[in-house]
């Protein structure tokens, strides 16, 4: 019988406060001058590696171990919080979109018959990244999608482009363009009317996320809805180029265009009886826009007209909210994660992070859920991040008072559990800013200090983490290593995540003598740790739960 009662570790005891800190974007490899954190003064992080091989060891971040489909695919903080939390490996958003297109499945299911009831009469719109990151969305699956949408009814398709440049190189998204309007052309070849009908880029229009700001879900609905923009274009491919040839233009922040036929009337707007699907299976950046899409009641920005459409989520993107209520595909059930099962435990939980890394210490860290297990047990804490800038102009971000904020819960005493993401090296590391990011990895690391400080004074215990690469390597590489340089000599810019190992590392005085990291989990990954840290707290973990990192010898 199922019970939530975790049996007693043998040997570990109960009521240590264990503080557990991810970094965000924070890989290991070679020392160069591409790796930021090589370059940036990380004392803590530094001291921390000397505790090799017992108490610092490397975890895999990316690929199979994280849930995604191949080897070749770099980590992303979805799928690490999810592992570092649900101690357990499922088969991820990518995975599943890509099982659900190879068998035919997805044409069959309750999404995609509800959508088709507008083929006939209405448009078909479908909104996403336009990459193949393997991130949010991939290019593969939207073409794919494209062809049995048409191949089951869809008489006319308008694509609503959002372009990359964080998750793939910055310029990219000329050549993604190409190819989208090649099929759309062979669509047309058919006899489906098939456009590109708005675009712009996905940090500046569509993906925001955690309410970080609204206005720029406002600027897509105003394209995507409305068919206004500032920028009108008779194409998209000559849209992304014009943008791109403005000084500092970047895929991730074109402005919103819309394309327009040749008497300037925008070809795609979303209209009654049409109906939508949002193609990005990652649920964080879609969560804004399903909700203006979907909700009747909507106070966040003036919609101006709300059309009356048939929408679907590639994947549901909320499973509590229910949002969207129409899906193409069904998300994983990450159940049972760590921190249920440990506030049922007794274990009072503090999370905390800014703004724009907010829900992954909470909702993914929590198997993709929002809210509190057991409000009287948690509290989650989130520092307002600054909105409407890159963060190379604030390198720091949020990191001191995240670190405050941890350091004041760990002294409180209120708290067995401290759980908190520092997002510099991420969040700069997209940026592609060098210098900016090796100021962002010092940051991370004085917040570390602050947060191991206090640990110390309460005779606590610390797991420091990341949940994949970043900041360690910003050049893209040729299979041997070396940086690529481009047709001007110049090194390619890496925005992207990466596929390196991350560090874990384990100790405070609270730290029972004799803990330390097993030798025979050579292949660990980020789904070890949640049984690891069941352990710190004096428990064993599941069954089911990838194994603990962790033993104790006897000394
Ligand atoms: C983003 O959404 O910012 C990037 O595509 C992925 O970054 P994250 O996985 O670190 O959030
Ligand atoms: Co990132």
């Amino acid at each position: 019988d199922f019970s939530w009662k975790l049996p007693d570790h043998p040997k570990l005891p109960k009521g240590k406060t264990v503080a557990v800190v991810v970094l965000d974007g924070w890989g290991e490899a070679n020392p160069d001058e591409y790796n930021c954190i090589h370059v940036a003064q990380t004392p803590t992080m530094d001291s921390l590696k000397k505790g090799a091989p017992e108490k610092w060891r490397l975890v895999r971040a990316h690929g199979k171990a994280v849930g995604l489909p191949t080897e070749d695919d770099m980590g992303n903080s979805e799928v690490g919080h999810n592992a570092l939390g649900a101690g357990r490996i499922f088969a991820q958003g990518a995975k599943l979109v890509d099982l659900a297109l190879a068998s035919g499945k997805i044409y069959e299911g309750e999404g995609f018959k509800y959508i088709k009831e507008s083929f006939d009469q209405g448009t078909l719109h479908l909104i996403g990244l336009l990459s193949d990151g393997g991130v949010h969305s991939r290019l593969d699956q939207l073409q794919l999608l494209l062809k049995g949408c048409s191949e089951n009814g869809a008489k006319r398709i308008r694509v609503h482009i959002l372009t990359d440049g964080r998750d793939v190189l910055d310029g990219s998204s000329v050549g993604f363009v190409e190819t989208l309007e090649n099929d759309l052309a062979q669509l047309r070849a058919k006899g489906v009317d098939a456009q590109i009908a708005s675009g712009g880029g996905r940090m500046n229009v569509t993906m925001d996320r955690y309410e970080n700001d609204w206005g720029v879900v406002k600027r897509g609905w105003d394209a995507q809805v409305l068919g206004e923009a500032p920028h009108k274009f008779r194409s998209a491919l000559e849209a992304v180029k014009k943008l791109r040839e403005e000084p500092k233009a970047n895929d991730q922040y074109l402005p919103p265009f819309v394309i327009v036929d040749e008497s300037g009337k925008a070809v795609g707007p979303i209209v009654d009886g049409d109906a939508v699907v949002t193609f990005n299976f990652r649920a964080d950046r879609m969560v804004m826009i399903a909700k203006a899409l979907e909700y009747q009641d909507f106070d966040k920005f003036d919609r101006v007209r709300v059309p009356k459409i048939r929408y679907a989520g590639m994947l549901q993107y909320d499973g509590e909210l229910k949002l969207p209520n129409h899906y193409l595909v069904s998300p994983p059930e990450i159940e049972r994660t760590s921190g249920e099962y440990l506030v049922h435990n007794g274990v009072r939980t503090f999370a905390c992070s800014e703004t724009v890394k907010f829900g992954h210490v909470t909702f993914f860290w929590n198997g993709n859920r929002s809210g509190y297990f057991n409000p009287s047990m948690e509290e989650y804490v989130e520092i307002p991040s600054d909105s409407g800038i890159t963060f190379n102009v604030q390198p720091k971000m949020k990191a001191l008072e995240i670190a405050e904020k941890t350091r004041d819960a760990i002294l409180s005493r209120k708290f067995d559990q401290v759980r908190v993401n520092l997002p510099n090296g991420d969040m700069v590391g997209h940026t592609g800013d060098i210098e900016a990011t090796v100021v962002a990895c010092k940051a991370a690391d004085e917040a570390v200090k602050m947060i191991l400080d206090a640990i110390e004074q309460v005779g606590g215990i610390y797991v420091v983490t990341a949940d994949h690469g970043n900041a360690e390597d910003m050049v893209k590489r040729n299979k041997s290593g070396q940086p690529l340089l481009d047709k001007d000599g110049k090194i390619q810019i890496l925005t992207s995540h990466t596929l390196q190992p991350v560090p874990i590392a384990i100790g405070g005085p609270g730290l029972a003598s004799g803990v330390r990291f097993r030798k025979d989990v050579p292949d660990g990954g980020l789904a070890n740790v949640a049984a690891t840290v069941m352990n710190l707290h004096g428990f064993e973990a599941p069954s089911d739960y990838e194994t603990t990192l962790i033993e104790v010898v006897d000394n």
